[in-house]
């Protein structure tokens, strides 16, 4: 199935149309009038446990398994092995689309030597359609100071638009209201940010996200309930239409 569409879009004397693709997952797409911009790079944000991680499996689990497209996730944090258990807990098998040739999980350690190239490389020789780091935060640890993080982010964001893959960048949120990410530039090199939240009350409005900007595009705001079961991940505008 291909996996391609234009959206069109008239705001006044402005008219908007941009390539997009559907992530696939339960409920998102008709939060972002039907999918991600072509070549984008989306920042994922939230505290620790918000479901970053688990976004990003059903991101790259759904472009291969519903639109064979080619996903390569690239961890700084959790090990490969632990990431395909989280997965398995959802029933998604991520080994039989590894060996199809639809999905490489790396690990580079965050104080590796040389990180944006080993990132350049392995985007090169695999040619994914689909691109997640988790997370930016741990990745920045190896640059020495802002202005690193800064130009480094940059370079890569470039990168990947340049390898035509729709990126997920995953970042750890500060606190502090309206501060999305660890160095305050994440959310610059991006064209979209995703802001996930989560109470740990249990509950309908437990879980929530906001979809704080999306360039060249018209999409909810939020905060729009989501759920996390054994079933996978799901969103609706109304919690008790959720589907899993
Ligand atoms: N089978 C399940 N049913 C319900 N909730 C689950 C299930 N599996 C995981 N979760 C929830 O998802 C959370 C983990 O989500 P995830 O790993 O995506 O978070 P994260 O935002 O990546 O966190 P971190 O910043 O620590 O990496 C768990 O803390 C738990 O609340
Ligand atoms: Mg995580």
């Amino acid at each position: 199935m291909r996996n391609l569409f234009k959206y069109h879009l008239l705001k006044g004397d402005c008219e908007i149309m941009a390539d997009r693709i559907k992530t696939g997952i339960s409920g998102f797409d008709d939060l972002i009038k039907g999918g991600l911009v072509i070549n984008s790079i989306n920042l994922v944000t939230g505290g620790p446990g918000s479901g970053k991680s688990i976004f990003s499996l059903a991101y790259l689990y759904a472009g291969a398994s519903k639109f064979q497209e080619k996903g390569l996730y690239i961890t700084f944090d959790e090990n490969v092995d632990d990431l395909r258990k989280d997965a398995a807990e959802f029933g998604w098998d991520f080994g039989d689309l590894e060996k199809k040739g639809l999905i490489r999980f790396v690990y580079i350690h965050p104080y590796e030597s040389e990180i944006n190239q080993r990132i350049e490389s392995e985007v090169m020789t695999f040619s994914p359609q689909r691109i997640v780091v988790d997370s930016i935060s741990t990745l920045s640890m190896s640059f020495a100071d802002a202005y690193e993080v800064r130009k480094e982010l940059y370079k890569l964001a470039f990168f990947f638009k340049k390898a035509a893959a729709t990126t997920f960048l995953t970042s750890e949120m500060l606190s502090e209201k309206d501060v999305f990410s660890r160095y305050g530039v994440e959310e610059f090199v991006s064209d979209s940010v995703f802001s996930f939240h989560y109470g740990g009350f249990g509950g309908p409005g437990d879980r929530t996200v906001r979809i704080i900007k999306m360039r060249r595009s018209d999409h909810e705001d939020g905060p729009i309930p989501f759920k996390i079961t054994k079933k996978g991940i799901s969103f609706s505008k109304e919690a008790s239409k959720i589907k899993l």
